[in-house]
C-alpha cells in the first residue's frame, strides 16, 4: 500500500541512491554533478514542496513542485520540477499518484495550471505526462553548434 508524505532530511541519502538508479532518457544523458543534497535545487524557489511515496516504509519515489507568480501574468502556476520512481517500484502507478497529489497541492496554492520540462528521448516521462493530460507546448532547442577543422599535423610538426 503506497502512502504519500512530505520530504524530510532523513530521506536525503536514500533519494540520492535512487536518483543514481534512474537514467532519464538514454545513457548519454548527463546525470549532473555528484550531488550531496537531493533538494539543493529547491533553494532557488520562494516556495517548494517535495512529496515522498512510500511502500512498506521504503521510499518508492518522489515529486517536487513550486508555485510561481509573475506580476504580468494573471494566474499563479505550478512548475513540476521532477518525478522519480525507484526502478523496483515502476509501472505500478506510483508516478501517477504523485502527480495527482502534486496537482492537488498546486490547486490548494491557487495555481491555475501546471507545467514541466521533459527530456525529449525520455519516452517513459512523455507517455506518463500525456496520460495525465499534459499537452506539448513547444520543443526547446539549445543554441549550440559544434565546429570542425581538419589540421595538417605533419606540416605543423616540421
Ligand atoms: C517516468 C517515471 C517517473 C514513471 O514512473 P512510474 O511510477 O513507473 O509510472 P506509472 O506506473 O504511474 O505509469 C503511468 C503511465 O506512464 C507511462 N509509462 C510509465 N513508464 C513507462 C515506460 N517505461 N515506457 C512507456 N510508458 C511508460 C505509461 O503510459 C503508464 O501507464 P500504463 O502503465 O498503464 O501503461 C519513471 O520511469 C522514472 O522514475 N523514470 C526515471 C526518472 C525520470 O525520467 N523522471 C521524469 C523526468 S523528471
Amino acid at each position: 500500500m503506497v502512502s504519500i508524505r512530505p520530504f524530510n532530511d532523513n530521506d536525503n541519502q536514500r533519494m540520492l541512491e535512487i536518483e543514481r538508479l534512474c537514467p532519464q532518457g538514454d545513457e548519454k544523458c548527463a546525470m549532473g554533478v555528484d550531488k550531496k543534497d537531493i533538494i539543493a535545487r529547491y533553494g532557488l524557489y520562494d516556495n517548494w514542496i517535495v512529496l515522498v511515496a512510500e511502500e512498506d516504509r521504503k521510499i518508492a519515489g518522489w515529486i517536487g513542485l513550486t508555485v510561481k507568480t509573475i506580476p504580468e501574468e494573471k494566474e499563479k502556476y505550478a512548475y513540476i520540477t521532477e518525478v522519480m520512481v525507484n526502478p523496483a517500484f515502476q509501472r505500478a502507478g506510483i508516478a501517477t499518484r504523485l502527480i495527482k497529489e502534486a496537482e492537488k497541492k498546486a490547486t490548494e496554492m491557487e495555481a491555475g495550471h501546471a507545467y514541466c520540462y521533459i527530456y525529449e528521448p525520455n519516452k517513459a516521462s512523455r507517455f506518463l505526462f500525456e496520460k495525465m493530460g499534459y499537452s506539448e507546448m513547444r520543443g526547446i532547442k539549445f543554441p549550440g553548434i559544434s565546429t570542425y577543422k581538419k589540421l595538417d599535423v605533419l606540416r605543423n610538426i616540421q
